[in-house]
């Protein structure tokens, strides 16, 4: 079995960290910082603009692992559209459907979403006084997707939810629910928010059915500051830029501006050539191990549930069935989650503390925050018995 922490060179450096926080970011592997690395020492030029050869050379680059991240999500090269992250994605994305959405529409969102994925629509909804429609936690959990889907109407105009909860790890069925809305109105955008669920899961745009799916590289073993919206290509001809200025033109006169061929018209200024580079070096690298990564997760996933279930009072969110990644929230009865999460750290144990961006789903729990623990390829047992300690010698100090 690959040791993959010797990839990573900050756990390789830290041999005593257990980073279960990968949720929020995941480590990166030295293949992606040598990318980057190697982009500033002996690529950088701007690209799309200078015709010398440095220049060509990082257009050439760049516009490869727009190739390759188009062939590993199975989306056209003029689908791939590279943004700052999935937050921008979103806001983007609400700013240039809102323009099809009216007072009497509605567009329909869950409980369980990230803010990002969240506020951007209920802006929307507010600003153009169309509907808001929220499905609710207890009902995902009961009736899965169809809970979403009958939220759908056909004044709905855009349904956007998440493929895998950062807070509990829950997968929606994404490809049945965007049949079942399409089956109730063919007029919705249906969006999709796999920012976990990229980390864990191999996404293919084609087979899910989304119109448009956001992620951020950053939480699949790439650099901040990149993010990647699949969009379909005829929806993308029809709806307008994101921002305005250099590289997303064609022609600009007095009168009036034609935009430039996709995916640039969406790409305006300097865009982070060496983010988006190592970006695909990152999903290059998931891709490769993809499938020991998965059989991994899944084992310690299940390791962690149980053993998070064997300590007393601690209640884990969700994971009664299979349906889950490997991300697990849980309560610890008398302890906060952030006492929780400094006693851990004091171990060299990183889980999250709080309400993980997702105010309405911890509205629905009942509570004002959990603990996280999420796992990655590097993750190991015994940073899960290090966890398990942790969560015992809390209990010890907070009520001795
Ligand atoms: C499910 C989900 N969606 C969206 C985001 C936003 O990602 P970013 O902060 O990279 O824009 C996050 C970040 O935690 C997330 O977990």
């Amino acid at each position: 079995m690959k040791n993959f922490k010797e990839d990573f060179p900050l756990l390789e450096k830290h041999p005593s960290l257990s980073y279960l926080d990968s949720s929020a970011t995941t480590q990166k592997p030295r293949i992606v910082i040598d990318t980057l690395k190697d982009f500033y020492e002996n690529r950088n030029a701007n690209v799309h603009r200078g015709v010398y050869a440095l220049s060509e050379k990082a257009t050439e680059m760049l516009e490869s692992a727009r190739k390759k991240t188009a062939s590993m999500l199975n989306a056209g090269e003029d689908e791939i559209i590279f943004v700052k992250s999935a937050t921008e994605g979103f806001n983007q994305l609400s700013n240039a459907l809102g323009e099809n959405v009216m007072e009497d529409h509605n567009v329909v969102v869950t409980e369980i979403e990230h803010h990002s994925n969240f506020v951007p629509w209920q802006q929307l909804a507010e600003k153009k006084k169309a509907g808001f429609r929220v499905a609710k936690y207890k009902d995902i959990m009961s009736k899965g997707v169809d809970a979403i889907a009958e939220l759908v109407d056909e004044n709905t105009r855009v349904v956007s939810f998440t493929y895998m909860s950062n807070v509990t790890g829950k997968i929606l069925d994404v490809k049945k629910l965007a049949e079942l809305v399409r089956k109730k109105n063919k007029d919705v955008f249906v969006v999709v928010d796999a920012c976990q669920a990229a980390a864990h899961k191999k996404i293919d745009v084609k087979e899910l059915g989304a119109d448009f799916v956001c992620l951020s590289a950053h939480k699949v073993y790439g650099p901040t500051g990149t993010g990647i919206v699949y969009g379909r290509k005829e929806l993308l001809k029809k709806i307008r830029p994101f921002f305005y200025g250099g590289n997303m033109i064609h022609k600009v006169s007095v009168e009036k501006t034609e935009w430039a061929d996709l995916p640039g018209k969406f790409e305006a200024g300097t865009i982070d050539a060496a983010g988006i580079i190592s970006s695909a070096t990152a999903l290059e690298y998931f891709h490769r191990h993809h499938e020991e990564i998965t059989r991994k997760e899944e084992k310690l996933k299940k390791e962690l549930v149980a053993k998070l279930r064997g300590v007393e009072r601690v209640t884990v969110i969700g994971h009664e069935d299979n349906e889950y990644g490997p991300i697990v929230s849980f309560l610890v009865e008398g302890i906060h989650p952030h006492d929780l999460a400094t006693i851990a750290d004091r171990d060299n144990v990183c889980i999250r503390a709080g309400h993980h961006c997702a105010q309405p789903l911890m509205e629905s729990l009942g509570v004002s925050a959990t603990s996280r623990a999420s796992i990655a390829c590097y993750t190991t047992e015994e940073d899960i018995t290090k966890l398990v300690e942790s969560i015992k010698k809390s209990r010890q100090i907070i009520t001795r």
